[in-house]
């Protein structure tokens, strides 16, 4: 299982988003954010599309899912800008538990796992929110 994440890991480097990831840069929370979460055009986005299609197109939700692992990997790496680490460090790995969930339903091309996963994620916002993000400014 180990061994083929990395394997994931390397094929994804191809992929503009996570350009910096791949060149050892660790990006931070925020752009993590932005790309995975943010509007019409997020990775989030695009996945529920994706696991919405009549017929999935499991090449395509493979290389989105990729995405959520190279990114979601990143925000352990980070400092949190508020909260205590050791929380933090919970809720990141909760976090990419759920990325790698994503992309094991994307290679098994198991849409039910896919959903569940989905869900999971998405319950998943709020705690981390109430936590870690600062207040807007
Ligand atoms: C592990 C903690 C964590 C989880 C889980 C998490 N977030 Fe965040 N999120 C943050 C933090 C911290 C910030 C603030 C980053 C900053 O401004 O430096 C943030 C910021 C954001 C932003 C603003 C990005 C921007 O451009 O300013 C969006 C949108 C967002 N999160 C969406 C989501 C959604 C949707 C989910 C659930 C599917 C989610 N987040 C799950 C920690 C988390």
């Amino acid at each position: 299982m180990k061994k083929s994440w990395l394997i994931l890991a390397v094929v994804a480097v191809a992929v503009p988003v996570v350009a910096a990831a791949s060149q050892g840069e660790t990006p931070k929370i925020k752009d993590v954010m932005a790309k995975l979460h943010k509007g019409s055009k997020s990775q989030s986005a695009v996945l529920k599309a994706q696991a919405e299609a009549k017929t999935p197109d499991w090449d395509a939700i493979g290389k989105t899912t990729k995405d959520f692992v190279i990114l979601g990997a990143a925000l352990e790496k980070n400092d949190p800008p508020q909260g205590e680490k050791a929380s933090w460090k919970k809720l990141a790995d909760k976090y990419f538990g759920d990325a790698k969930a994503l992309d094991d339903a994307a290679s098994a091309h198991d849409i039910e796992a896919l959903k569940a996963a989905q869900k999971s994620m998405n319950a998943s916002c709020k705690a981390c929110h109430t936590a870690h993000r600062p207040p807007a400014k």
